[in-house]
């Protein structure tokens, strides 16, 4: 029986199951520990492509490494790294993560330390594989690249698992190139809230930035942490709001501030390069309003955070996932590193 293993953000483990069950229905779903949910597939199941924004990280066909130190984990999963790379002369990315939380027995230092033991062991053994290994995680993928990954899920059990290109591309709705699917983004004190930090991680994830000269459409803009991001790359902005931006902001040059209703706002100059909206309102209201700018064509690229009260509207999502695919974006929706209780839906239309 094919079964996979999913990571996801500490305390997720129940949404992220239920959000299992509604996507496929006829497998089993089960909550493993923190931060851990292990799928065991029915047939029909293993060949879907599941969009599942609640899991950062998954692990198709993990084999159980278990192992009573971190030398003895490093050896078993060098030795499994050889043998399944064994034919292959492209590239490949190597991810040793583990879910961290306060009180957690596996801590980040320990994957550090069998990452480099197993990185130590190639060099003696097999250089080559050295040489192929993708090191950057924002680079995008390479066609034929292999993803290996090892997670550590307690002190003396790990589990390995490698995805060849089909695999990836058929769980990229679930799968990330960054370890884990943790995306870190630098510390900034310049913009006027912390919610800059979502938008640099939809760049990173999407391996695309807001480029000088784009025109951005920036929907529950105030107090303008993501007009910040734009403005500073070059970008033109419509900042759309109920309250100011602040002060420097508004008196940018390639800054058009918009009092008034963000659901309502048309541009005049269609398509915009990038949909911006990080307005707070009910899921219901931000799916349709997506999906009015996805169907009439009038963003090139975009990035709308659905924000919830509580976990009952989750189920939306499903209407949000199919109204995305018809819409034939390439997109991902996600519950960023940087979300609070809100995912985020981001890409591009074809
Ligand atoms: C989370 S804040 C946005 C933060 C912003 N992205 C930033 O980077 O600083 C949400 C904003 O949505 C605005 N908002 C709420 N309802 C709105 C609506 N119907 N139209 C426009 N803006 C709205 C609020 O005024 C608030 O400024």
């Amino acid at each position: 029986m094919t079964s996979r293993l999913y990571a996801c953000r500490p305390g997720r483990e129940r949404v992220l199951a239920d959000e299992l069950a509604r996507v496929l229905p006829a497998s089993r779903h089960e909550v493993h520990g923190t931060g851990w949910v292990e799928s065991r597939l029915a047939s029909g199941d293993a060949a879907a492509s599941p969009c599942l924004a609640f899991a950062a990280q998954c692990l198709p066909d993990p084999e159980p490494i278990q192992a009573p130190s971190v030398s003895a984990t490093a050896q078993a999963a060098a030795q499994l790294v050889m043998e399944r790379l064994s034919g292959h002369e492209g590239p490949w990315r190597f991810h040793v993560f583990c879910v961290e939380t306060p009180g957690s027995t596996v801590r980040a230092s320990r994957c550090g330390l069998v990452e480099k033991q197993v990185l130590d062991a190639l060099r003696r053994r097999q250089k080559r594989l050295v040489a192929t290994r993708v090191v950057v995680s924002a680079r995008p993928w390479e066609r034929d690249e292999i993803l290996v990954q090892v997670a550590l899920v307690e002190p003396r059990l790990a589990f390995f698992s490698v995805a060849g290109s089909a695999e990836r591309e058929r769980l990229k709705g679930c799968m990330s190139r960054f370890p884990g699917g943790v995306v870190e983004v630098s510390e900034d004190r310049a913009p006027p809230s912390r919610a800059y930090r979502k938008l640099l991680e939809v760049e990173l994830r999407l391996g695309r930035r807001i480029s000088s000269g784009e025109t951005c459409v920036d929907l529950g803009a105030s107090p303008g942490g993501w007009t910040h991001v734009a403005l500073g790359r070059g970008a033109r902005v419509i900042a759309v709001d109920r309250s100011p931006l602040r002060a420097d902001l508004m008196a940018h040059p390639h800054l058009t501030f918009v009092r008034g209703d963000g659901f309502s706002f048309e541009p005049e100059d269609k398509p915009v390069d990038w949909l911006l909206s990080d307005i707070i309102a009910f899921p219901v209201r931000t799916i349709g309003l997506l999906e009015r700018w996805l169907a009439k064509r009038w963003c090139r690229c975009f990035c709308v955070t659905i924000k919830f009260r509580g976990q009952d509207d989750y189920p939306e999502l499903e209407r949000l996932k199919a109204i995305l695919v018809a819409s034939g974006a390439d997109f991902q929706l996600r519950e960023l590193t940087n979300n609070k209780n809100e995912v985020t839906a981001f890409g591009e239309l074809g």
